[in-house]
């Protein structure tokens, strides 16, 4: 039998044993978490026994996890598909060593993060002016990657904002465009272009009708837009001067980019120090994961947690419930983070995945969520893991009373899902109110919970820049160490490439220079209207 035969057998062998029944007499709320510069992972509230995670440990094992992390950390081809290596680990470990090629990248590493450092200093300290003055707004044009990551870092982050305010333009519905810009005063606005390929056509289209609101008042619009690319000559055709420019290596796939130049929004509003900050929580989580014997290493065992609901148990969604309403953005970050890198349906050799790809993930902020769809995740009929994230402080001394309200929220709800609420508890708290015969009974069964609902909670200390770098690399580290168990390269993205076909080829379409005739009856049909 293999390994997941063994898991599967193992599975079904314990499918009704309740999880809480795991605590009994044993210290599982220990055994079963890790401990980690400052952070506590739990994943006791899971179905994992022992025997369970000694297999999945063997199927990291055996998958050449190890040898993987290895192969990525020190630069080696492991994105095969591109021809790529994987080094986003080397943006935020500045002092490391790693060649592509044969060739350190360091240098350019480093000289790159120090231009972007000068530059943000400039805009923060006003050396860097737009023609009304001082630069008041900062603003993002970019998607997916090169929007997610800043966007999401800096709701994080808004303690921390002490320079020009940040905000993010993305999508290409004009009204975004429009919405962002509306209240901006274009003349001591900085627009900056973050396009790893300098081609989509999202960004680009917005970037073009930023400039156009821009040259509205602003002699010479250019002066105030800079760009975050990996193509120098086409930012160069957009006329970006190359002083503003600042470009990262093929080795940085979009959806890990917030690291390095992407970042660049975020640096701006946070500061150099505190994006520092940022760099060292995360090379702290790669130190952590490069390191630590599987066991104890929080990245391994929050995959496998992943690995154990999703492919064995075949729950095919993941929830991210974030009690922290400044992580609002990380639900549709993760979205990108581990549906782009592990929806896939073949594996790295060309063969067809023969087990499910990675799961759905999608979450909102707690306590929000609980008022909108935690209804489905207690009684609704399919069993949904969940991952909550709470911080111990908020960073609002004056409600802290607020914060211990969403504290306590957080862990009812992971106790609600762990213990439910029997039949005759429901019935003991009806008969209480008066209710008797089939009234009660039918009343009853509307009440139960049936529990025994996996979750895992990642409990740190303050939703510091250090503390969501840890994050961040964390849940990074966890999708390749899925990847890598399910055989699969987590650091293409070729199924985003047909629908960008597609609308390139409808637009002249809808435009009316060109025919439908050639499409299904549907998109005709939807042509006609729309057009
Ligand atoms: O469409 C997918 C994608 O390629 C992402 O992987 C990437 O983050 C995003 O588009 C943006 O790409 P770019 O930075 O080249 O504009």
């Amino acid at each position: 039998m293999s390994l997941w035969d063994d898991l599967r057998f193992h599975h079904a062998a314990h499918a009704g044993r309740p999880i809480l029944s795991l605590f009994d007499g044993t210290d599982r709320a220990r055994h079963f978490s890790i401990r980690e510069g400052g952070l506590l992972f739990d994943y006791s509230k899971t179905g994992i026994d022992a025997r369970a995670r000694g297999l999945l440990i063997r199927l990291a094992e055996a998958a050449g996890v190890a040898q993987r992390r290895e192969a990525m950390f020190s630069g080696a081809k492991i994105n095969e598909t591109e021809g790529r290596s994987v080094l986003h680990t080397a943006l935020r470990n500045l002092d490391g060593a790693v060649s592509v090629d044969g060739r350190d990248v360091m240098p350019e590493v480093r000289a790159t993060h120090a231009s972007c450092e000068a530059f943000a200093r400039d805009v923060r300290d006003g050396r860097f002016a737009g023609q009304g003055g001082r630069i008041t707004d900062v603003v993002n044009i970019g998607i997916g990657g090169s929007d997610l990551g800043p966007a999401m870092a800096c709701a994080a982050l808004a303690p921390y904002a002490d320079g020009p305010r940040a905000h993010f333009v993305s999508n290409v519905d004009g009204a975004h465009v429009h919405d962002v810009l509306a209240g901006l005063n274009p003349e001591t606005t900085l627009v900056i272009v973050s396009s790893k390929t300098f081609t989509t056509i999202e960004t680009m289209t917005n970037a073009a009708a930023a400039r156009a609101w821009m040259a509205g008042r602003v002699a010479d619009p250019a002066t105030q837009f800079a760009a975050v690319s990996t193509a120098l000559d086409r930012t160069a055709a957009f006329g970006i001067a190359p002083e503003r420019v600042f470009g990262f290596g093929d080795w940085v796939g979009g959806r890990y980019s917030v690291w390095g130049p992407i970042g660049l929004s975020l640096m701006i509003a946070i500061g150099p120090e505190d994006f520092a900050g940022f760099l060292a929580g995360g090379a702290a989580m790669d130190a952590h994961f490069r390191d630590a014997p599987f066991t104890d290493n929080m990245a391994v065992m929050l995959a496998l947690t992943g690995i154990w609901h999703n492919q064995i148990c075949g729950h095919a969604t993941r929830a991210v419930l974030p009690y922290e309403q400044r992580l609002a953005r990380l639900p549709a970050y993760l979205q990108q983070l581990e549906m782009e890198s592990n929806g896939k349906r073949v594996a790295m050799d060309g063969t067809d995945l023969h087990m499910d790809s990675g799961p759905v993930v999608w979450g909102e902020p707690g306590t929000n969520g609980q008022h909108a769809f935690y209804q489905l995740i207690h009684q609704g009929t399919r069993v949904i893991p969940c991952e909550f994230l709470v911080g111990r402080e908020g960073h609002e001394p004056a409600l802290a009373h607020q914060h211990r309200l969403l504290v306590a929220n957080c862990l009812a709800q992971s106790e609600a899902l762990l213990r439910g609420r029997p039949l005759d508890e429901a019935r003991s708290i009806l008969a209480k109110k008066g209710l008797s015969g089939a009234d009660l009974d039918r009343q009853a069964r509307h009440r139960v919970f049936p529990g025994n609902r996996p979750s895992t909670t990642l409990a740190y200390p303050r939703l510091t820049p250090f503390v969501l770098g840890q994050i961040i690399a964390l849940y990074e580290h966890r999708v390749f160490v899925e990847g890598v168990i399910l055989g699969i390269n987590s650091f293409d993205q070729w199924g985003v490439e047909l629908g960008k076909e597609l609308a390139l080829a409808l637009e002249p379409i809808l435009a009316g220079r060109e025919s439908a005739a050639a499409k299904d009856g549907s998109t005709r049909q939807l042509v006609e209207y729309l057009g």
